[in-house]
């Protein structure tokens, strides 16, 4: 059983994924974290994200950096957003998601382009969103609550502007850009708290499988 979970920056779907996995008891693979830990390794080359040769190096990064706490930040996101542009770097990474989402038993894994391009023939797909305003205010709140990035406390305003941007850049990229599988469920949680968007999702994920 393969469970795509999709959606844009800040929308809540890691979480709801990594819900959802531990529900049915099934693997799960964040893979923006993939990206991340490319836009980091480009960075720690001294590249340029922008340039696709450079960005195609930094795929072939260390495992130990996937749990280098840096790749949370805001800054490491919004290079990752840049290398993820370059049909090279997708196509490096794609080897290792569709392993995972093939694996016996299952998996669930969250992304962009989960549900249209790295297994178009999962079980179920979800696509998850929430109001620009919503996403951001989220993310600040994660910010202060764990300090988990390592600039300065960042405004609300530029947060809501970087999701902005984050979401232009991921939306109209030429290959593999975030859209909805025409066959996903989609999720809004807006106005849903944590419980009521995990009830919303796993209500989706148990009506799918019938
Ligand atoms: O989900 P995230 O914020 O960790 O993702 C960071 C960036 O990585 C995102 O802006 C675009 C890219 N990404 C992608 O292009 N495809 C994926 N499946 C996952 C992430």
């Amino acid at each position: 059983m393969i469970i795509a979970v999709d959606g844009p920056t800040a929308s809540g779907k890691g979480t709801l994924a990594k819900q959802i996995a531990a529900h049915f008891g099934v693997p799960y693979l964040d893979t923006g974290l993939l990206y991340r830990a490319v836009g980091r390794q480009v960075a720690i080359n001294g590249g340029d994200p922008d340039n696709a040769d450079d960005a195609i190096v930094a795929c072939s990064f260390p495992d130990e950096l996937m749990q280098d706490d840096i790749l949370r930040s805001e800054e490491t996101g919004g290079l990752a957003s840049r290398v993820s542009v370059h049909p090279g770097v997708r196509k490096a990474l794609f080897k290792r998601q569709r392993a995972f989402a093939e694996q016996p038993g299952g998996a669930v894994l969250d992304g962009r382009d989960i549900g249209t391009v790295i297994a178009p023939d999962a079980d179920v797909k979800l696509f998850i969103t929430a109001s620009v305003q919503e996403r951001a205010r989220r993310r600040w709140l994660e910010m202060v609550d764990k300090h988990i990035d390592h600039e300065e406390e960042i405004p609300l305003s530029e947060i809501e502007r970087d999701v902005v941007n984050r979401d232009s850049r991921d939306i109209n990229r030429k290959d593999a850009p975030l859209k909805a599988a025409p066959d996903a469920v989609i999720i809004d949680t807006t106005s849903f708290d944590r419980d009521a968007a995990f009830d919303a999702v796993r209500e989706a994920v148990e009506r799918v499988l019938g």
